[in-house]
């Protein structure tokens, strides 16, 4: 094993190689100088397996790091590691970041692209969205999270695996749905408007009747209220009072609300829907959902996304909306 510790102002970043026993325990206690340290960081990138005594060193850095103004993280930690601190419970004590898998650009075929990034092709199993450069990393975590909560909830969707990086940008890894996108079967099927309102209805009560976990997924009124705050100033008082107002009219919800359920953020795999792009899931009322698929809807010709608005160009405009909203309630 190798440690090798840097200081920065009050900032101590320690690496640790090899593996973290006993022996090697010893060594990292004494790189652990931590008088006037605000922030240290425990960089585990190169280390493979941490015994009970290597936890124990790392626990009493957590005790000394304890206090006003003081931080602790632990970053780049393998999947093995980081099962170490799963399974005995330090990863709920301490900050842990785990390492994020750096995949190659060559040979990823492109499968569609998006507004927030590509998705490509992984390998026969995989895929990976790819947000576009710019993006911050914690939006591919935090759709790797919702898409995972998601998926414990029972919601159909897509396996999501790990956070990757990839020429810089980030991503998720999900399994590869052998599906067509709804939004395709909708279009080439235009006669069965009503199983298609019908189906569409039933994946959203998927959605609406799941009970969201509040230390995952986000208050979607608590986002909004922040949202509306930082347009002061942009916008005049009145409106801002006015986006309150409706705001605070929406009732509370224990349940889930997808918050950009259309027909392509849907696909259909052996004839059953598997809902994608979980990145906005949130607890709140499913009416914010129905509120959006009225967007959707309203626009003349319908939306790319969204066909089951195409037949609204001549007075049978709220025909298929009618038949969603009346499933629907
Ligand atoms: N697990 C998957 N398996 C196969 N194809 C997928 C998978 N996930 C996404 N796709 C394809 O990639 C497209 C974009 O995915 P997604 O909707 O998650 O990204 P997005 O950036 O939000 O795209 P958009 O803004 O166009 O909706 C999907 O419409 C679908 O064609
Ligand atoms: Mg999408």
């Amino acid at each position: 094993m190798h440690v090798t510790s840097q200081k920065t102002d009050r900032t101590l970043v320690i690496r640790v190689s090899g593996t973290l026993d006993m022996t090697t325990g010893n060594t990292l206690e004494k790189e652990l100088q931590l008088s006037g340290i605000n922030r240290l960081v425990l960089d585990l990138n190169e280390c493979h397996f941490i015994s009970s005594a290597g936890l124990r060193v790392i626990l009493v850095a957590r005790k000394q790091m304890a206090g006003e103004n003081r931080t602790m993280i632990v970053i780049n930690v393998s999947p093995d590691v980081y099962g170490i601190f799963e399974l005995t419970g330090l990863s709920k004590l301490l900050t842990v970041k785990r390492k994020i898998r750096e995949i190659a650009m060559d040979n990823l075929q492109l499968i569609s692209a998006g507004v927030c990034g590509e998705c490509y092709r992984l390998d026969k199993e995989t895929v990976v969205k790819l947000y576009h450069e710019g993006v911050e990393p914690y939006m591919a975590e935090k759709e790797k999270q919702f898409a995972q909560a998601a998926f414990v909830m029972g919601i159909p969707t897509a396996i999501s695996y790990d956070v990757v990086a990839c020429a810089g940008r980030t991503g998720v890894v999900f399994e590869l749905l052998d599906a067509e996108l709804f939004s395709t079967v909708i279009r080439n099927d235009l006669s069965n408007l009503d199983r298609h309102a019908k189906m569409l209805v039933d994946v959203a009560k998927t959605i609406h009747n799941a009970k969201g976990d509040p230390a995952v997924l986000p208050n979607f009124k608590q986002s909004f209220r922040d949202y509306i705050t930082q347009l002061e100033g942009v916008l005049p008082n009145e409106q801002i009072r006015l986006l309150m107002e409706k705001l605070e009219s929406v009732p509370d919800a224990e349940t889930c609300v997808h918050f950009d359920l259309h027909s392509s953020n849907i696909m259909i795999q052996n004839g059953e829907p598997v809902i994608i792009d979980m990145g906005d899931l949130a607890i709140g009322s499913y009416l914010f959902d129905v509120g959006l698929m009225y967007v959707h809807h309203l626009r003349r010709g319908g939306t790319r996304a969204e066909p089951l608005g195409d037949q609204n160009t001549d007075g049978t405009r709220s025909t298929t909306l009618g038949r969603i909203l009346q499933t629907l309630f």
